[in-house]
């Protein structure tokens, strides 16, 4: 039903600096693929078929990773690396899947969004971001189309954070639950732990109706001064509903070191191979603290 997926990939990453002095952030890598390429992925596994990537300068390495490269396969191919051939080619976009535009300024994610409005002309359309990675059986985009009716109006993924960390988040005023729906009555951005409406927070995933990018063009700067995606979300409200999806899954921030770090060992742990070496490497290193 969602055919289209926005990926804003125009953030500095500057927390992980130096690394991402010249590699963008959404190609840090978790145990073997881009952070990007899963989210791909999982925009694929929920049906859709155009990928527009909102960028800025110095993202070129994410274009680069989802088209052919010839001369590496020819190579794989002539080694009769078979198995590595299948995983880069069918990676690559067809021609015409993907789209890369230029978010001209770091003006915030209702910006970015903004930036794609002459590219869409469904009714609704996906955002995922892809430093918010989600370890799941099904995937969380997948879950959220499967279960998404035109009456849930704006839906979001949502999970339920520590109260200190309710300021890194748009947050939810919870109206009803149902299921693994949650009905929201409000929605605000980054507020202070003692204004809160409550702990269920907005994770990077959405379905958003169309007319966002009419309330998008309208608006002006919110929390950090930025064009927040969360205020046109709010703004929305009461004529377009807005439904969190309490997905089933694991999420990781990997916007943070910390995140990043616990995803490779999440991830890892899928992986039977990778897994046999990991315990006795994560003991090793867990009887050897030796800090710097
Ligand atoms: C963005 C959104 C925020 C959401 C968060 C999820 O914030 O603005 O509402 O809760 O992603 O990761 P950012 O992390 O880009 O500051």
């Amino acid at each position: 039903m969602v055919k289209t997926c926005i990926l804003p990939v125009a953030g500095l990453g500057s927390r992980f600096l130096p690394a991402t002095k010249s590699i963008p952030k959404e190609m840090l890598v978790v145990v073997d693929k881009p952070l990007i390429q899963y989210a791909v992925e999982e925009a694929k596994s929920a049906g859709c078929e155009r990928f527009i990537f909102v960028s800025s300068q110095g993202k070129g390495a994410i274009e680069d990773h989802f088209d052919r490269l010839q001369l590496l396969e020819q190579t794989l191919e002539t080694r009769k690396k078979y198995d590595l051939l299948e995983k880069i080619v069918s990676n690559a976009l067809e021609p015409g899947q993907a789209v890369y535009i230029r978010q001209p300024a770091p003006l915030g994610l209702g910006h970015a969004i903004l930036c794609a409005r002459h590219l869409i002309d469904e009714d609704s359309f996906a955002v995922i971001l892809a430093d918010d990675l989600i370890l799941s059986q099904t995937p969380c985009l997948k879950q959220m189309s499967d279960d998404y009716h035109p009456e849930d109006g704006n839906m979001v993924a949502t999970m339920v954070v520590e109260l200190e960390n309710v300021s890194k988040y748009g947050i939810l005023t919870v109206q009803s639950e149902s299921g693994l729906k949650v009905r929201a009555s409000n929605v605000v951005e980054k507020p202070a732990a003692a204004d809160a409406p409550s702990r269920s927070a907005v994770i990077g995933r959405y379905i958003l109706r169309t007319e966002i990018l009419d309330t998008l063009s309208a608006q002006t700067p919110g929390a950090g001064a930025e064009i927040q995606l969360t205020d046109a979300i709010g703004r929305m409200l009461p004529h377009t509903p807005l439904t969190g999806y309490a997905y089933q899954g694991e999420r990781f921030d990997c916007g943070t070191k910390e995140g990043w770090l616990e995803a490779n060992i999440a991830f890892a742990c899928q992986d039977e191979n990778v897994y046999a070496h990991l315990v006795p490497m994560l003991k090793r290193y867990v009887n050897n603290y030796n800090p710097r």
